[in-house]
């Protein structure tokens, strides 16, 4: 079939052309422009036809010519658009700032309990999060059928018993205490997690802070003395601290520790149930069972050691109700902790 017979396709076909590249774009001009191209090779079949097609035909070859044209500037158009794009950043531009996120409220919290034993010499340490049972209880003083087992909803791994998610970061004394003889001064901060159901006040993981010391000498007012400085440099100079006897496995004689309530000052507020107090930390001495079992000489070593919850210090000094909020990742709710980064 001769090509002037074509010109209805032949213009459908140029209409929609496509070209990916500049060089794809030459090729398409080649193609139906260049002297040897599928037009100029109409114009000669055009010479062949009989006069009464003419004026039909004529008017048909140079519209199919324009659209050709047209359509092959318009894909050069757009190349170099696209080109400028990519290639040419405009350098007058201003500089608009770029936001910065925010330090999340729990992180802010950890790093200044971290900043304040660093000052006093406690280096850091970790363990895992998936634990097993010895380092967990076993390690610290958990008898097999004691009770105190009991005290925490541990999250189990259905197919080994043993292996548990650990429920606080005293695993971690013991994790330390096996590769490391005294003198000890470590603090562990992580997550723990716990079978309880989500609410405001209580949440499936929260996090810890475990301070561990054992060295010669060491006695329950180096404890109190350092537990102090603590809450004096986290909640001010005029906090006061009590310590009320206590029951853990791992440590005796054991204690919880209150600081006066930084919100009302001590006077009595919802927050610290009118008591004036408020509950922040267990500490106490490493029993001399837990320093046997994980191969420390408690004959010739003592030790004490504190754990804190890293959520209520962080209610304490920003007085977040709600615990779920830690978690739920609302930027109206992190963004108030622009100004604290
Ligand atoms: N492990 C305890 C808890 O999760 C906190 C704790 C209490 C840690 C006393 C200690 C300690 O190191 O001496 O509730």
């Amino acid at each position: 079939m001769a090509l002037i017979d074509n010109i209805p396709a032949l213009l459908e076909e140029v209409r929609s052309l496509q070209a990916a590249s500049p060089t794809e774009l030459e090729e398409l001009r080649i193609k139906y422009l260049s002297k040897k191209g599928l037009i100029p090779q109409l114009m000669n079949e055009f010479r062949e036809v009989s006069a009464d097609r003419k004026r039909e035909l004529g008017v048909a070859i140079n519209n199919l010519k324009t659209a050709a044209q047209d359509r092959i500037n318009a894909l050069r158009e757009q190349l170099s658009e696209q080109q400028n794009a990519t290639e040419k950043p405009d350098l007058t531009r201003t500089a608009y700032p770029t936001p910065l996120g925010t330090r999340h409220p729990l992180s802010i919290v950890r790093e200044e309990i971290i900043d304040i034993f660093s000052r006093l010499g406690f280096c850091l340490a970790d363990g895992p999060e998936i634990e097993d049972d010895w380092h967990v209880f076993g390690s610290m003083n958990f008898a097999d059928d004691h009770p105190a087992r009991d005290m925490q909803d541990t999250f189990f791994i259905e197919a080994h018993p043993d292996i548990i998610l650990r429920t606080h970061t005293s695993s971690v004394q013991s994790r330390v205490m096996e590769r490391q003889q005294p003198p000890i001064r470590v603090i562990c901060p992580g997550r723990v997690y716990r079978n309880e159901t989500i609410s405001a006040r209580a949440h499936c993981f929260f996090h810890q802070v475990e301070g561990l010391y054992i060295d010669e000498k060491v006695s329950f007012t180096d404890l109190k003395q350092v537990l102090l400085l603590f809450a004096q440099e986290m909640f001010g100079k005029d906090t006061k601290i009590r310590l009320r006897p206590s029951y853990f496995p791992f440590t005796e004689p054991s204690a919880e520790m209150d600081i006066s309530c930084n919100i009302c000052g001590g006077k009595g507020c919802s927050f610290c149930k009118q008591t004036g107090w408020v509950e922040i930390l267990g500490c106490g001495m490493v029993d001399p069972a837990v320093l046997e079992a994980n191969g420390i000489d408690s004959t010739r070593y003592t030790g004490y050691a504190f754990g804190m919850g890293v959520e209520r210090i962080t209610n304490l000094k920003y007085q977040v109700k709600d615990l779920r909020l830690f978690s739920e990742n609302d930027k109206r709710f992190l963004e108030e902790f622009q100004s604290a980064n």
